[in-house]
């Protein structure tokens, strides 16, 4: 006590006589403080059963600064020193990275009674998409509420779509690029033809109208909260928490109208998932509510959205940067449509036109691998599980990390991998899939069991993607139209955007500066 005491005491005295020097010796303490807790945490988390831990300076914070600034770099580097499976600290959660094949399929197909999505999405889905859908459900339900969304992603209602595509992006055009030729934000443009398209299509023509009066800005508010910080955190007192029940109790209004106008009039006939899901009913005969048709439909548009708008964007700038590939997709659209295709009066491709424009699905597919939206796929550990052929169990608690970004940019499977070659998918497809091709039914519909492939891009197993198409199908009508009318390149002083990983999803950097230039006949 009297040590104490007296260290007290002088310290007091040092602060009278020089506060710099106390200043500096405050700091010094305090940072040696948290090296030595966090060398202690750090030891108390190694465990020779679990993978291994990368070492941390800060406790709590752990690995969060390093990781959130590049993924991709943190993974990589810490690959090359622990394998494929590690763990790291993030603000208290332990996040056990699976990487490459093995780490891909281990999380893809890891049994939903040790691993679910639920518990590490919800807190950041259910402000965005609303209630009793997708991760607020348990996830037999879930798989129920995948078969209904798929039934509305058919064959029949793609090629209705089409036309929608091509009007709603001949309009944003015609509206806000007028000039001849001009420098714009590439992103900006394409997110907004992304929102139209999908609005049009998917909640219907009702609501996609109503877009410009309020809707787009509620959307806007839920989008606010895609942030990780409601990864983090289920609620704290900051406004975007608040925001997302008013937005939806406005949205509920909304949907609501045009829900009772649409069964008022029972006759009239829609191809959109609106009309799907006011119709589809549960296994046990139940009808969706009202409320959950609505939050289905905020959900499909927002898993979309960032995607989607990301994926086309990416693809422009690399056309922008090798118009030789423009070129290319432009002869091969010409010969299968049998005319030019030039300007805005383009012709009508079909629905079996559009799925066999060749170079632009393996601009897609080739921007979808270097530029995967979704760098990190999460879940969390709800019984400790074991990773096979090792000897490590992972423990209830964990959040699992897979990135398929890190297999797709991996010169073992992609020669020159970080390089946009688009052609590379003309060969073959060897790489694309596992070679185990049996398939699994979760609840809605046939998927690859394996997910032993380094480019998976819409996930695997039982949380897979069931946007694919209507994803290829939108983002290659878009392109169409946007090559048929204008050149495009880079703008010179910005180049190639940087990769952005400060949201959710993976976008460029902005400002995204492309140059468009009208094309004449
Ligand atoms: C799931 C990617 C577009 C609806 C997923 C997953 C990925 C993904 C990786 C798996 C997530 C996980 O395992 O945790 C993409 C990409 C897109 C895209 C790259 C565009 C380029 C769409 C679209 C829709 C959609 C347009 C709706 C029309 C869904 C749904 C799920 C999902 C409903 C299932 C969630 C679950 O079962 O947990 N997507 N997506 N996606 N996506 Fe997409």
């Amino acid at each position: 006590m009297g040590v104490f005491q007296s260290a007290w005491e002088q310290y007091l005295a040092l602060m009278a006589k020089s506060p710099v020097a106390c200043a500096f010796i405050t700091v010094a303490v305090f940072v040696s403080f948290l090296v030595t807790w966090a060398q202690f945490e750090y030891k108390m988390n190694c465990k020779p059963s679990e993978p291994p831990f990368v070492p941390y300076y800060i406790p709590f914070i752990g690995s969060m600064v390093q990781f959130g600034m590049h993924p991709i770099n943190f993974i990589r580097e810490n690959q090359k020193k622990y394998g494929n499976f590690f763990t790291f600290l993030m603000f208290g959660r332990k996040m056990t990275v699976c990487v490459d094949i093995d780490g891909n399929d281990f999380v893809f197909n890891a049994r939903h009674s040790h691993v679910t999505a639920e518990d590490a999405y919800n807190s950041l889905t259910k402000p965005v998409f609303g209630a009793d859908v997708v991760y607020d459900v348990p996830n037999a339900v879930l798989m129920e509420q995948k078969r209904m969304v798929k039934a509305g992603l058919s064959i029949e209602n793609f090629k209705s779509y089409i036309p929608i595509f091509i009007e709603e992006t001949n309009q944003y055009i015609d509206k806000h690029w007028t000039k001849e030729e001009d420098t714009v934000d590439m992103l900006k443009a394409i997110s907004e033809m992304i929102i139209m398209t999908a609005s049009h299509t998917l909640l219907g023509p009702e609501i996609r109208s109503k877009l410009y009066e309020g809707v787009a800005d509620l959307y806007h508010t839920l989008d606010g909260c895609f942030t990780p910080i409601h990864f983090l955190f289920e609620w704290l007192p900051l406004p975007s928490y608040y925001a997302s029940d008013k937005a939806h109790a406005e949205l509920d209004g909304i949907f609501g109208k045009v829900i009772k106008e649409r069964r008022a009039n029972p006759d009239a006939k829609h191809t959109d998932m609106l009309d799907v899901l006011m119709n589809a009913k549960y296994k046990n005969g139940k009808d969706m509510t009202d409320k959950q048709v609505g939050n289905m439909l905020i959900a499909l548009l927002m898993a979309g959205q960032h995607t989607s708008a990301a994926t086309t964007t990416w693809s422009i700038l690399n056309l922008a940067d090798q118009p030789a590939v423009a070129d290319k997709a432009r002869a091969e659209i010409e010969q299968m449509m049998g005319t030019k295709v030039i300007g805005k009066d383009v012709p009508e491709p079909s629905y079996e036109q559009v799925k066999d424009f060749s170079v632009l699905d393996n601009v897609v597919r080739e921007t979808l691998r270097i530029r995967s939206p979704l760098v990190e796929i999460m879940r969390k550990v709800i019984k400790p599980v074991a990773i096979p052929n090792t000897e490590y169990v992972i423990p209830a608690g964990n959040y699992l990390v897979a990135s398929t970004a890190i297999s797709a940019l991996d010169e073992k499977y992609y020669k020159n991998a970080e390089d946009w070659v688009p052609s590379r998918w003309e060969q073959s497809d060897e790489n694309e899939g596992s070679p185990d091709k049996a398939t699994t039914d979760y609840g809605f519909g046939a998927t690859t069991t394996s997910a032993r492939s380094p480019n998976l891009p819409f996930g695997a197993g039982r949380h897979r993607c069931i946007g694919e198409q209507f994803a290829y199908l939108q983002i290659k009508t878009i392109l169409y139209v946007l090559l048929s009318r204008f050149e495009f390149s880079l703008d010179p002083k910005r180049g190639m955007p940087e990769r952005n990983y400060q949201s959710m999803v993976m976008l460029p950097e902005g400002p995204v500066l492309a140059h468009y230039k009208r094309r004449h006949d």
